[in-house]
């Protein structure tokens, strides 16, 4: 497709949407040959839900003033992690190392961080594992690995982070969501406990 030049200078991707897309969905597939190796190891599907989106045009634009960079493709692409996105929801906390230590062993795809938002939860609570990959064609991807009620947590705080009329009522709002992932977070490690003793590798 040939473009005019008013139209790539209008692109946050500097026209490389296509790839970015292409990019997104070999690593689902990718994810998803992982998930077929681990469930067949163990007769047990670890994972709950994938979800996978390249970043629209204007949340790019809009992340990118928000930190203060100018809208090129350069921060969408190389400053900015997660043009692409892939978040894979698993059951168990095991699941999400055990998914981790898969995804590091994939030919061609070279992990440049991680942060283990797990056993270092943010200050507000955020739980979740995040791995920045860059694949052979040289494109940045944020994978992101987390249970259930991970997922459950992060979605609702999602929404009530963009209610703006809250009524004054914003730290007790910030402390509640912190006791409710604290919460989670016990209740994973006691899921995880029954899992063990069901798989016999835990006596209880
Ligand atoms: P952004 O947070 O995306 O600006 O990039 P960063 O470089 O600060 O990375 P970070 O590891 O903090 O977060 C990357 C992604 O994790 C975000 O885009 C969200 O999808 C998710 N995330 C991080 N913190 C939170 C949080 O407090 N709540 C929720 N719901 N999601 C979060
Ligand atoms: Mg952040």
């Amino acid at each position: 497709m040939i473009m005019n030049q008013q139209e790539t200078a209008l692109d946050i991707y500097g026209g490389r949407r296509p790839e970015l897309e292409a990019t997104c969905e070999q690593l689902v597939a990718c994810v998803e040959q992982l998930r077929d190796h681990m469930r067949e190891e163990s007769d047990f599907d670890p994972v709950e839900h994938i979800l996978s989106r390249v970043k629209s045009e204007e949340s790019m634009r809009a992340k990118c003033r928000h930190r203060g960079l100018p809208e090129t493709p350069e921060s969408a692409l190389e400053i900015i992690h997660d043009a692409v996105g892939v978040r894979v929801v698993c059951s168990f906390l095991s699941d999400v190392y055990a998914f981790r230590d898969l995804l590091r062993t994939v030919p061609g795809l070279e992990v440049i961080a991680e942060k283990d938002y797990i056993r270092h939860a943010k200050p507000n609570g955020y739980r979740s594992y995040h791995l920045i990959v860059r694949t052979e064609a040289g494109i940045i991807a944020e994978i992101q690995l987390r249970t259930i009620s991970m997922d459950t947590w992060a979605a609702l705080e999602h929404h009530l982070k963009y209610k703006k009329d809250l009524e004054g009522n914003e730290r007790l709002i910030v402390a509640e969501l912190k006791r409710c992932a604290d919460e989670l977070a016990a209740t994973d490690a006691s899921m995880q406990t029954i899992r063990d003793m069901i798989l016999g590798t835990t006596r209880g």
